[in-house]
């Protein structure tokens, strides 16, 4: 076998791939991509199957173990992670810190960093028993410590966790519910969040997915790695696209903008703009995931009865676009996040909670890509390489 690290030494071999679009920085088991079919699969099920029959619990397994769990071993895995929904009362004062201005995201990666601190029995990296704590923490408290982000910037009480429910309806109760009246869930909006959910779980090594496992590379603790993770996904070129789509969709309607030149602003590439929730560095083809995602928008419109000119607009862009040779040409179709802002506006989450949802569906993928790198033997400690441009040896004046 070939040692491509003692051979890069010894030839001064570098390669310079901007964003990594050629190099592959791991070997992963997990999740696979073909962005020429649009394809993707978790575990080696494809995603469309995987959508119809599972709940984003089972799906949290399968990314972690490998194979589907058995009715007992998902039983009491959905049992578990209930037993762990209570978070330490001294991390709400966390949140009275911040202002009820900032943004969700930011307090969310700052509530987990602190989780961190509460739970350092479960933040030894090669202890078995400390990892599974520290997943089963992860998974049961971070719904609850995103939902605290939403009611502080409500400025309403934190509610407890109710763990009669199941794990996306206590997310819906904690985010909608208040103290003051009983939170009744509508089953259509909870299988439509569970099923986004699923479709953002994992997908292979993107931005977040990648800072976690460098910064897990470092041996650091899984809270901190996933806090890294979410700042990652924070970006608008990333997770916060989802964000940067609703925006979009409400300029055009309230500037009385047609598609039609909002299209040829994007074309000419006017001011940076960007047609938000279009293109993906890996897929040149449909995201298998925004087919299934621009469903569920429509099933829960519809069971809603809500209309929303945002969707009209999305769906004239998506037209405009599939029908336009620059985007046809470039190979730009909708992602994920081109369709997802218009159903979680209509079940009632505010824009800056777009980008948390995406978080709490990604953390299954985040963990397992975690594990994989801290129980690989061919991990080592991420450290690209740089090719220096700046200035040659120079003399530091006299004083
Ligand atoms: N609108 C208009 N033009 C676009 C778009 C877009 N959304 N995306 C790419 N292009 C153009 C680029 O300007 C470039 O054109 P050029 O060849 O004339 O210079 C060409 O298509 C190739 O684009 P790159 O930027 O090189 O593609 P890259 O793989 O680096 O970027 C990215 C991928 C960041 C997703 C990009 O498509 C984008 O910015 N999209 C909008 C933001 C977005 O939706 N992000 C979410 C991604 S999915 C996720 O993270 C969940």
């Amino acid at each position: 076998s070939i040692d491509i690290a003692s051979l890069t030494r010894q030839t001064g071999l570098t390669t310079l791939d901007y964003g990594f679009v050629n190099t592959a920085s791991t070997a992963s088991a997990i999740t696979y991509i073909d962005g020429d079919a649009g394809i993707l699969r978790y575990r080696g099920y494809p995603i469309e199957q995987i959508a119809a029959n599972s709940t984003f619990l089972e799906v949290a397994w399968l990314l972690l173990y490998g194979e589907l769990p058995s009715a007992d071993e998902l039983d009491a895995w959905e049992k578990r992670i209930r037993r762990h929904t209570l978070v330490h009362e001294d991390l709400k004062h966390l949140f009275e810190a911040l202002p009820y201005h900032a943004h969700p995201m930011s307090m969310l990666s700052s509530a987990v960093a602190a989780l961190g601190t509460y739970y350092e029995d479960s933040a030894a990296v090669d202890d078995k028993e400390a990892v599974e704590l520290a997943t089963i923490r992860l998974l049961a408290k971070m719904p609850v410590v995103a939902a605290y982000a939403h009611k502080k910037s409500l400025g309403q009480a934190f509610l407890y966790p109710d763990n009669s429910l199941s794990y996306v309806e206590n997310f819906l109760r904690l985010n909608f519910g208040t103290m003051a009246e009983p939170y009744e869930v509508n089953p259509v909006v909870a299988k439509a969040l569970d099923r986004l959910l699923i479709l953002h779980a994992d997908h292979e090594q993107n931005a977040s997915t990648s800072t976690v496992r460098l910064v897990g590379s470092t041996k650091a603790n899984i809270f901190s790695s996933i806090s890294a993770g979410i700042s990652a996904l924070y970006g608008p070129l990333h997770g916060g696209a989802n964000e940067a789509v609703l925006e979009m969709l409400a300029g055009i309607r309230d500037s009385g903008e047609s598609v039609k030149t909002f299209v040829e602003r994007v074309k000419n590439k006017e001011d940076g703009v960007k047609l938000m929730g279009f293109g993906h560095r890996v897929y040149k083809n449909y995201d298998p995931r925004a087919k299934l995602v621009k469903e569920s928008a429509d099933a829960v419109l519809e069971e809603l009865g809500v209309h929303d000119p945002l969707l009209d607009i999305a769906k004239e862009l998506e037209q405009a676009a599939l029908e336009d040779d620059y985007f046809v040409s470039r190979k730009l179709y909708p992602n994920v996040d081109f369709y997802t802002g218009v159903m979680y506006k209509a079940m009632g989450f505010p824009p800056r909670m777009f980008t948390v949802l995406f978080a709490i569906g990604r953390l299954p993928g985040w963990i397992a890509q975690w594990r994989e790198v801290n129980t690989d033997p061919a991990t080592k400690i991420g450290r690209p390489q740089q090719l220096y441009i700046g200035s040659p040896e120079r003399q530091f004046p006299q004083r």
